[in-house]
């Protein structure tokens, strides 16, 4: 399966499993994602466990997305579901610092994997801006995201929390409402195990079809990238 998507997906083909909804587009030219951020390897906590799979691949290889994806899109505003040592969250605060648009970043996470991780998430944030904010909370368990952010509107949104289908599938739906116009959702290991991950994404667009635009990017274990239309052009779409 992973294969498959893989081959699909590098041949620019991964639209044959959305045909009816038509919705792959360029949100990000591959040009514009950096060839790596060294930089990432001054937040790196020793002695992290999740580090030896990254090791391999090169992880300033991996999170050189998250950075180009802050540059590129330039967000105000961002929010992560699955914040773990915040490395991801740091990369796309300091692409954004970096095209000057960054104002505030929320993590919410509930410290399943490692309990006491979101000390360290904070401590490590926090040498880059005190600008957010950690919220110590299961997102399966949130129904209404507004509660916890309040009026805020997100230009982009990182899921990278629960990896089930359903998990995941809950975590785009409670963050669709939150999300700006023109935002973006990236979603992480879509490639990951036997695809939960790619199979929630694609239920997801076809529930909101006309809502958002979709690229998958073919790195590490895989991202989704979702870009919500602005109202008036969804209208004139259908
Ligand atoms: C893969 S790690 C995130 C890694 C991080 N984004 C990075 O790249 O630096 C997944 C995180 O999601 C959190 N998580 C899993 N299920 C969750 C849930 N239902 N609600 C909130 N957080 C969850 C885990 O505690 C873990 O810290």
């Amino acid at each position: 399966m992973i294969k498959k998507l893989k081959k699909l997906c590098k041949l620019g083909q991964l639209q044959i499993m959305n045909l009816r909804h038509n919705c792959i587009k360029n949100i990000i030219d591959g040009k514009f994602i950096e060839n790596s951020f060294p930089q990432i390897k001054d937040f790196l906590i020793k002695g992290d466990p999740g580090l030896t799979a990254y090791n391999n691949l090169g992880i300033e290889d991996y999170y050189n997305y998250y950075y180009s994806y802050g540059r590129y899109f330039s967000p105000k505003n961002i929010l992560e579901i699955g914040v773990r040592y915040g490395y991801s969250l740091i990369s796309l605060v300091k692409g954004a610092q970096e095209s000057n648009s960054f104002s505030s970043a929320i993590g919410i996470d509930n410290q399943s994997y490692e309990s006491g991780s979101e000390r360290i998430a904070f401590d490590n944030i926090k040498s880059v801006t005190d600008k957010f904010k950690l919220i110590n909370a299961n997102s399966q368990k949130i129904g209404n995201l507004k509660t916890l952010v309040g009026d805020t509107r997100f230009d982009l949104i990182h899921v990278d929390g629960d990896h089930s289908y359903k998990g995941c599938l809950h975590d785009l739906n409670i963050t669709k409402d939150i999300l700006a116009e023109n935002g973006i959702i990236v979603i992480d290991d879509i490639f990951l195990g036997s695809c939960r991950v790619f199979q929630a994404v694609n239920r997801f667009l076809k529930d909101n079809a006309t809502l958002f635009d979709v690229q998958i990017l073919n790195c590490f274990r895989g991202h989704a990238l979702l870009r919500k239309k602005i109202i008036g052009a969804v209208s004139s779409v259908g």
